[in-house]
């Protein structure tokens, strides 16, 4: 299961995500926000991430007008690895190298287009193994997890 997540800027494309993974044959969970008016990105962000911590989801996407305030707020959480990806290319990488579990972009960023090739990447790499364990390990031991 994917969880999903934006504030008021990334709402417009969180509802093409919800198409696109539907395409997909994903199934998710949409923790809001549910229109375009005005929120805090911490609120979806805290949740999106919980779901990813907790194991209740295998990955999660979170979209604000940057994706960074939504990654700042991901990677605060236990086993959470947000990556921001602009591109197909920081997708596969943050996927095959830092087996990220969160993918967060910009709706004020990166065209739709784009954001769909970067989900489509996101979701079908996988993780490398090998000396990437080692250094994922690193992160994660600094704050006891
Ligand atoms: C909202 O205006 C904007 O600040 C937010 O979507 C995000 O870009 C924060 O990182």
């Amino acid at each position: 299961m994917i969880s999903i997540g934006s504030d008021h800027a990334g709402f417009q494309y969180k509802e093409q995500l919800k198409q696109l993974l539907d395409e997909l044959g994903q199934k998710f969970e949409d923790r809001g926000t549910m229109s375009a008016e005005s929120v805090d990105y911490p609120d979806y962000g805290h949740r999106v991430a919980l779901d990813v911590s907790a194991g209740t989801a295998d990955r999660g996407i979170l979209i604000c007008g940057t994706g960074i305030g939504m990654s700042i707020v991901a990677n605060k959480h236990r086993a959470v690895r947000a990556a921001v990806c602009e591109s197909a290319t920081a997708a596969r990488l943050a996927r095959a190298h830092n087996n990220a579990n969160v993918l967060c972009f910009g709706a004020r960023i990166i065209g739709w287009e784009v954001a769909a090739d970067v989900v489509r990447t996101f979701l079908s790499t996988p993780f490398e193994g090998q000396r990437h364990t080692r250094r994922i390990e690193k992160i994660h031991s600094l704050t006891g997890e």
